[in-house]
């Protein structure tokens, strides 16, 4: 299917995210279509991880503009100090406020991992994933746990044994989350994020810190999460090996800025993106 045919899920658009006076996203514009599986690689500290703090509302961008499914979530211009502290660019093309909270979003469809895996780590696999259910209804862990009536909790309970059953974790719900293999935690931590039934899923860097053969499983198991939950998929990753093997177009990040985006093959074939990763490696 042609690119400019396909439903637009994702929409930066000239996204500037300034630290005081570090700019650690520059003018980023990007998108991800539906049921796409896009990559966002670059070397280390070059603003990956902030981009996704943009997308959840966890940061709210200095200046540009988010949108979901062609609805402006996030919106922005430099004021205050930042008017005068502004080094990124189009400052004068964003006159809205629009600043959705973390909560709205993740009830709009948009769910994430994070690079440092991050679970209840007494608690059960099973729990784990049945307190993402609660939390996305309820406002918080303590109203969560104790306000659901029998019914709700009913399905909350058979939906979480059904996500289990397809991400492969069945045999373990019952067991600690941090007793998990290191493979099987991460797989735990999207069962997780896919509880709250996601249109877009964010992953930060999903094969950290896990052996050939294990990445070599996450590359499948990426692609059949795709398809069984019909999800669209914004990835940041290190392991080449996978990104190349997994997604259809990447975005590479350098100092902020958008340096190359295409096709993995384009994107291996950049001169700028060669020389973004010499001396890294
Ligand atoms: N909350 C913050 N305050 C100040 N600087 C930050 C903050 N978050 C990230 N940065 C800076 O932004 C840059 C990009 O960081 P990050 O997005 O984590 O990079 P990556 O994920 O690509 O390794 C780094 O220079 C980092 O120090
Ligand atoms: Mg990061």
């Amino acid at each position: 299917m042609a690119k400019d045919m396909r439903e637009n899920v994702l929409r930066l658009s000239d996204v500037t995210m300034q630290f005081g006076g570090v700019v650690a996203v520059n003018n980023l514009n990007m998108e991800v279509n539906r049921g796409e599986i896009v990559g966002l690689i670059g070397p280390n500290g070059a603003g990956k991880t902030t981009v996704f703090n943009v997308i959840t509302g966890v940061y709210a961008p200095t200046n540009g503009a988010v949108a979901l499914n062609e609805k402006t979530i996030l919106e922005n211009y430099p004021q205050g100090k930042m008017k005068t502290m502004y080094k990124g660019e189009n400052a004068g093309k964003y006159g809205k406020v629009q600043l959705l909270s973390p909560d709205k979003i993740t009830k709009m469809g948009v769910a994430r991992t994070f690079q440092n895996i991050r679970l209840f780590k007494e608690l059960s696999v099973f729990e784990n994933v049945l307190i993402a259910k609660h939390m996305n209804i309820k406002a918080n862990v303590f109203s969560a746990t104790f306000m659901l009536n029998h019914r709700e909790e009913k399905q909350m309970q058979e939906e979480t044994m059904e996500l289990l059953k397809l991400l492969d974790l069945e045999k373990n719900k019952d067991d600690v989350a941090t007793s998990l293999p290191y493979g099987k935690q991460r797989h735990l931590e999207i069962a997780r994020a896919l509880a709250t039934k996601p249109q877009l899923l964010l992953l930060d860097e999903p094969a950290a810190g896990m052996n050939p053969q294990e990445s070599d499983d996450l590359m499948h198991f990426i692609g059949r999460i795709r398809d069984d939950f019909s999800l669209s998929i914004l990835m940041i990753e290190h392991h080449m090996q996978v990104v190349m093997g997994v997604c259809e177009r990447i975005y590479v990040l350098d100092y902020g800025a958008l340096i190359a985006e295409g096709t993995p093959s384009e994107v291996q074939n950049n001169p700028k993106v060669i020389e973004a990763y010499l001396g890294v490696d």
